[in-house]
């Protein structure tokens, strides 16, 4: 017989992320980060490869990164509005987990498995922060993909590369929800 958990479905039927330039402190100490993060990879894995990781961006690291981001906007032909927005990802917040694709040497499972899988990752962080009381947003922006950024601010490996930036946080304001989508124009049933 099927055991229905309806609190998990009353969950799922609300979650929603929180903007992050509406978080802040307190933000999970540190015990409770891995427990969110351990919730956060526990997802599909064909292959059980591991292919994403974590790189956790604590104030004096989102700090640093600002001022690379700074720097970078301009450097990389950005006007000072897109600079701003991107320098604002790292000042606005207290507490940011980068999720980053790892590249797996295998020829049996597909990159887009291992891409889907870390998207699946990104997901379930903002569901554990939730049902840990935080909110969460995750975002990309060009800081995610800038070169610089991600190989000496976030020191990623060749290969590697950011799937979010996934700012966590305690929320100060719950915005309206955004429309969500219609099933009848996205749902069929396959003929028999
Ligand atoms: C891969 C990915 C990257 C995103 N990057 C941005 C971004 O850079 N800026 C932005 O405003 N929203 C971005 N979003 C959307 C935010 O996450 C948005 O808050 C989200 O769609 C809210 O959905 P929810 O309320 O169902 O959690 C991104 C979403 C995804 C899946």
């Amino acid at each position: 017989m099927p055991d229905p958990n309806p609190a998990v479905m009353d969950f799922l039927l609300t979650r929603r992320s929180r903007p992050a330039r509406t978080l802040t402190l307190p933000v999970p100490g540190r015990e409770q980060l891995l427990r969110i993060l351990t919730a956060a990879v526990r997802v599909p894995d064909h292959g059980k490869l591991e292919p994403w990781r974590f790189v956790v961006l604590d104030k004096p690291a989102l700090d640093r990164l600002a001022r690379l981001a700074a720097v970078r906007g301009p450097a990389t032909g950005r006007d000072a509005e897109q600079t701003a927005k991107g320098v604002a990802q790292f000042t606005d917040s207290n507490l940011t987990i980068a999720v980053v694709k790892r590249p797996c040497s295998t020829e049996k499972i597909p990159e887009i498995e291992q891409v889907l899988s870390t998207g699946a990752v990104c997901v379930t962080l903002l569901n554990a922060a939730a049902a840990e009381g935080y909110g969460a947003n995750w975002l990309t922006g060009w800081v995610a993909s800038d070169e610089v950024i991600c190989r000496e601010g976030l020191c990623l490996q060749p290969g590697e590369w950011v799937a979010g930036l996934v700012h966590l946080g305690t929320e100060t304001s719950v915005p309206p929800d955004r429309p969500r989508p219609d099933l009848e124009k996205i749902v069929t049933w396959a003929p028999a």
